[in-house]
C-alpha cells in the first residue's frame, strides 16, 4: 500500500529498509507538544484569514487537543509507516475529526513544520536549562559563602603557586556558569524566528499572517526569507556549540573533584550520596558521577561535530539529510541536564577537608611572592631583582628542608642585609590570602563579598 499521506502518485509502499532509514518517529515522537501547538497556532491562523472555514478550525483544534492527552496518557500509537511526528499527528487527526483534517496542511509544509516544532522544543530546552545554570550557581555561592577564608594551594600547571581560598576557586566556575547562560539566552534571542509560513521552500499563494502565527507561539517576528526559513539549523548550532563549551566548564570542574577526592590529595569528601563502591576493592568509595560528567562532555561535544558534518555543503533549501538533527542534539541537551544536576548535587554534597587544605597551601614555598612583593615594597627594589633574590632565598630554604617562614632571618639576611623581621608578616598563608585585595583578588572579605553579591543576584 502507498503512504496514505504523500502517496497519490505512488502505486507500491516502500521496502523494508526504506521504510526503516526513513522513519524519524522514534526520536521525532518528542517533539509532540510543539508540534501540536503549532498546528493549532496554524489552524487558527487560516480560519482568522479566512482561508479555512472556522468550524473546520475549531474541529482541528479540539482534535489536536484530544491527541495531546492521548500523547500524555500513554494511550497514543506511534506508527513507523507515518515516518514522523508530523504525518502520525495528522493522521490521528483525521480519524478523530474525519475530512476537516485535511484542511490542516494548507499553506505549510512538513519542512517548515519540523523546523518550527524543532526551534520550540531548543526554546524550551534552553529555558529549562537555564533555571538549572542557576542552580548549580546558587549551590556554588553558597558553599562560597562559607567557605571564603578557607585557603587552599591555588595552582598553576598543577604545582603549588600562590594560596588562594576555597571559595574563590568555586566563585570562579560561577562566572564561568554565567557566560554559559548568557551564550545560551543570546542564541535564544537569535532564534526567535518563526519559520511556519514558509511552506516547502517558497513560500505560498495563501494570504497567511505570519505575524500572528508567530505571535502565537511566542517569536518576535516571522523569518523573512523562507528558503533560509527551512534550511536553517544555526539554532541548534549555535545552542549546541553553547551546551559543549558549558560541558567543557562542567569537565574541568569534575576533574577536579576527582583529584580533590583521591586520597592522595585529599581536599574533599564526597558522601555515600554521591560515591560508588567496588565490587572487590571493599575499602574503595569512587567519585563515579564526577567521572561520568567528564566523559559525557564527549557525547556532546559529538553532537556538534556530528551536526557541523551534515550541515556543511548542504544546498537550499530542505534536505532529508536535515533529520539527523535531532538524535544527537536531544541526546547532548538530556545528557547536559543531567550533568547540571550531578554537579549542582555534588557541589552541595561537598565536605572540604580545611587543615588539610591549609597545610597543602603552605607547603611548596606557596608564599614566596608575597616576599619577591615585600622587598619591591619595603625596600624599593624593581621586582625582577626582587624575584631574584627571591628565588635565592627559596633555594636556601629548599637545601635546609624548610618552609619559607621557618627559615631563620640570619639566612635571609645573608643574601639580602636589608630585610628586617617584619618579613614574617607577610609570610603565612593567611596573610598572603589577606593581602590579595585587587578587585577580582581571593582575600576573603573580597569573597564574601563576590558570593554575597552572587547570591543576591540569583534571587536568593
Ligand atoms: N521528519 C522530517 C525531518 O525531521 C520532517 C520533514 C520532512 N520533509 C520532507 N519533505 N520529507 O526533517
Amino acid at each position: 500500500m502507498s503512504n496514505k499521506m504523500w502517496g497519490g502518485r505512488f502505486a507500491s509502499g516502500p521496502d523494508a529498509v526504506m521504510a526503516q532509514i526513513n522513519a524519524s518517529i522514534d526520536v521525532d515522537r518528542k517533539l509532540y507538544r510543539q508540534d501540536i501547538a503549532a498546528s493549532k497556532a496554524h489552524a487558527a491562523m487560516l480560519a482568522k484569514q479566512g482561508i479555512i472555514p472556522a468550524q473546520d478550525a475549531k474541529k482541528i483544534t479540539h482534535g489536536l487537543d484530544t491527541i495531546l492527552s492521548e500523547i500524555e496518557a500513554g494511550r497514543f500509537e506511534f506508527k513507523a509507516a507515518l515516518e514522523d511526528i508530523h504525518m502520525n499527528v495528522e493522521s490521528r487527526l483525521a480519524d478523530l475529526i474525519g475530512p476537516a483534517a485535511g484542511r490542516l496542511h494548507t499553506a505549510r509544509s512538513r519542512n517548515d513544520q519540523v523546523a518550527t516544532d524543532f526551534k520550540l522544543w531548543v526554546r524550551d530546552t534552553v529555558d529549562a536549562l537555564d533555571d538549572q545554570f542557576a542552580d548549580y550557581q546558587r549551590a556554588l555561592a553558597d558553599k562560597a559563602a562559607e567557605h571564603a577564608a578557607t585557603v587552599m594551594p591555588g595552582f598553576t600547571h598543577l604545582q603549588t603557586a600562590q594560596p588562594v581560598t576555597f571559595g574563590h576557586h568555586l566563585l570562579a566556575y560561577v562566572e564561568m556558569a554565567a557566560r554559559d547562560r548568557g551564550r545560551f539566552a543570546d542564541a535564544r534571542k537569535r532564534l526567535n524566528e518563526c519559520p511556519l509560513g514558509a511552506a516547502a521552500l517558497a513560500g505560498t499563494s495563501f494570504p497567511l499572517d505570519r505575524e500572528r502565527t508567530a505571535a502565537t507561539l511566542g517569536f518576535d517576528r516571522p523569518a523573512a526569507n523562507s528558503l533560509d526559513a527551512v534550511s536553517d539549523r544555526d539554532f541548534v548550532l549555535e545552542t549546541l556549540s553553547a551546551a559543549a563549551i558549558a560541558a567543557v566548564h562542567l569537565s574541568r570542574f569534575a576533574e577536579e573533584i576527582v583529584i580533590w577526592t583521591s586520597p592522595l590529595v585529599g581536599f574533599l569528601k564526597l558522601s555515600d550520596k554521591f560515591t560508588t563502591g567496588s565490587s572487590i576493592m571493599p575499602q574503595k568509595r569512587n567519585p563515579d558521577a564526577a567521572e561520568l560528567v567528564r566523559a559525557k562532555t564527549g557525547r556532546i561535544v559529538g553532537a556538534l561535530d556530528g551536526l557541523l558534518m551534515v550541515m556543511k555543503g548542504l544546498p537550499l533549501a530542505y534536505q532529508k539529510d536535515m533529520q539527523e538533527d535531532k538524535e544527537g542534539a536531544m541526546a547532548a541537551f538530556e545528557a547536559l541536564s543531567l550533568c547540571l544536576a550531578a554537579m549542582t548535587g555534588m557541589v552541595r554534597d561537598m565536605t572540604p577537608d580545611v587543615e588539610r587544605m591549609a597545610a597543602a597551601a603552605g607547603l611548596g614555598f606557596s608564599t614566596a611572592t608575597d616576599l619577591a612583593d615585600w622587598l619591591v615594597r619595603t625596600l624599593k627594589m624593581p621586582f625582577r631583582e626582587a624575584h631574584h633574590v627571591t628565588g635565592r632565598i627559596v633555594a636556601a630554604a629548599e637545601k635546609r628542608g624548610l618552609a619559607l617562614d621557618a627559615l631563620p632571618l640570619a639566612a635571609m639576611q645573608e643574601i639580602e642585609p636589608r630585610i628586617t623581621k617584619e618579613v614574617f608578616k607577610v609570610l603565612s598563608v593567611a596573610q598572603s590570602v589577606k593581602s590579595r585585595t585587587s578587585f577580582g583578588g581571593t582575600a576573603p572579605r573580597n569573597v564574601a563579598r563576590q558570593a554575597a553579591k552572587w547570591l543576591r543576584r540569583l534571587g536568593k
